[in-house]
């Protein structure tokens, strides 16, 4: 947070045309981002939101599940628009032949899993969208804004089922081994500590905050929400990656 800005880069770059004039490291840092979200969104829909739907118990579950998962292709759709924009391959936009993050790879089962992944992958989310809501390149300023509301629906979405799961002991039990399953997995998202790309996007004013800091605010409002919102335990992780 406190490196100096890089005085090559304009305080903002207002569309993809634009991007052009700007320095190459600063280029390949906008596609990198915008490729791992174009991906990271499709593998979610893949993998959790759409079979979510098969395994939701009520036609009103289904119906949100339907609306998540409407949201979470909606997101791909975007990020990868955007990917094509500014160059990225459009091979490169999508999870085929990609090593996805250990959370994608999370074999989903049931509906208190899923929901779970909700409460606590989309509350991972909801800090990497928040840390790009001041960026310097613009057009990515503006899709972080506009997909933010949504993913906010989502981790509400998540507290609410859990919420509702955790009013039976065994309803309680369920949610708490999905959570000591799918939590390990999530603070490796925020990528490694002492991340050199990550001190370049600080000093390029794409991102604001470190890996590190990052990681630790999402354990400690995951905690929050896990111990104090439902009475359930968060288990220990490693705080470093
Ligand atoms: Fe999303
Ligand atoms: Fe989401």
């Amino acid at each position: 947070m406190t490196e100096a800005r890089n005085s090559a880069v304009p305080a903002g770059i207002r569309s993809a045309e634009e991007l052009k004039q700007a320095p190459e490291e600063y280029q390949l840092a906008i596609r990198k981002i915008v490729r791992s979200h174009a991906v990271n969104e499709l593998y979610g829909a893949q993998v959790f939101d759409e079979p979510a739907i098969a395994l939701a118990p009520t036609p009103y579950a289904k119906w949100l599940t339907c609306r998540v998962a409407m949201e979470e292709y909606g997101h791909h759709v975007r990020f990868r628009e955007l990917g094509e924009q500014i160059g990225v391959p459009a091979a490169e936009l999508t999870p085929e032949g990609r090593q996805p993050l250990s959370i994608f790879a999370f074999p989903l089962a049931s509906w208190e899993e899923f929901c779970v992944i909700k409460l606590l992958a989309d509350l991972a989310e909801i800090l990497q969208v928040e840390d790009l809501l001041h960026c310097t390149f613009h057009p990515l300023r503006n899709l972080a804004r506009m997909t933010m509301p949504e993913e906010r629906f989502h981790a509400q979405f998540g507290k609410d089922f859990c919420i509702e799961l955790c009013r039976t002991a065994e309803g309680r039990a369920r949610v708490q081994a999905a959570i000591d399953r799918v939590f390990p997995l999530l603070p490796a998202f925020f990528g490694q500590s002492g991340s050199r790309n990550n001190v370049l996007y600080r000093q390029f004013g794409i991102k604001q905050r470190s890996n590190e800091e990052m990681r630790a605010d999402y354990i400690a409002r995951a905690r929050a929400l896990v111990e104090e919102q439902l009475q359930l335990k968060l288990p220990a992780v490693a705080e470093a990656a």
